[in-house]
């Protein structure tokens, strides 16, 4: 993005062209991105196909909708992280989102503001999002549990069955097309598997629920973990351009 010819950018384009930098890309041309030297040629391509999306078509659930799903989680104690959480964090973002993102569990800031992904994590997946070209509003925004557990240990078992039930009916509610899940611990627990992160992600796979199977759910990089492991983030931004194209063929 240096050189001769430097453009002022909108405050819109600013986070999108950051994260390209960040990602390698050094120059834009038109419609012609310039790699830096060294980044092959297939690790720009996607391996797999993008998913044809069958559940085109199909419209947010009648009969279950966000709010109802709030009710029924009401102010929560069925598990021992509603004894320290400051605020329930239920999730974020559009009622009719095509894409949803699904995190570990709240941290700090989320848990002061009881919204999802909004420390530094959550700044770098608000510039993944933008980077896809969309914005927080038009996607939704949540994680495997709703409570901070306590010093952002991972969740326990009895945590994520008690919070478990929510998510899906999120799920149901929302019925996204894709899901990303963020990290080991959201593949893990979404795909029901103890597969590795880095065997998991990349690829699209079907939900493991009955009537949701249409719903495919493409693991990336947890947005914490890109910010201790800044190289990483070029196979993410791979992730997210299967997304994007998956998408754009779904339209
Ligand atoms: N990390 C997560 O997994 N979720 C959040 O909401 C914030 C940080």
């Amino acid at each position: 993005m240096a050189g001769e010819n430097l453009v002022t950018v909108s405050d819109q384009l600013l986070p999108w062209l950051t994260w390209l930098q960040e990602m390698g890309v050094d120059s834009l041309k038109k419609n012609k991105i310039k790699r830096q030297e060294g980044v092959s040629e297939a690790s720009l391509i996607p391996f797999q196909p993008p998913p044809t999306l069958s559940n085109k078509g199909i419209e947010p659930s009648l009969t279950l909708t966000l709010p109802m799903v709030r009710d029924n989680l009401g102010e929560c104690t069925r598990c021992k992280l509603s004894g320290t959480r400051t605020n329930i964090v239920f999730g974020s973002g559009s009622p009719t989102a095509k894409l949803m993102f699904v995190g570990e569990g709240p941290g700090a800031d989320e848990d002061e503001q009881g919204l999802p992904f909004v420390g530094r994590a959550g700044q770098l997946l608000t510039k993944m999002i933008v980077a896809m070209g969309l914005s927080r509003e038009e996607v939704y925004i949540a994680n495997i549990v709703k409570c901070r557990p306590p010093n952002n240990r991972p969740p326990q078992t009895d945590e994520i069955e008690s919070c478990q039930p929510f998510l899906i009916q999120q799920i149901a509610a929302i019925r996204p097309h894709i899901i990303c899940a963020l990290g080991t611990f959201a593949a893990q627990t979404l795909l029901n598997t103890k597969t590795r992160i880095s065997d998991l992600r990349g690829i699209f796979h079907d939900f493991p629920h009955d009537t949701m199977s249409r719903i495919k759910v493409l693991p990336t990089f947890h947005p914490a973990y890109l910010l201790r492991n800044p190289p990483e983030k070029r196979k993410a931004w791979e992730d997210l351009q299967k997304i994007m194209r998956a998408l754009k063929e779904d339209e």
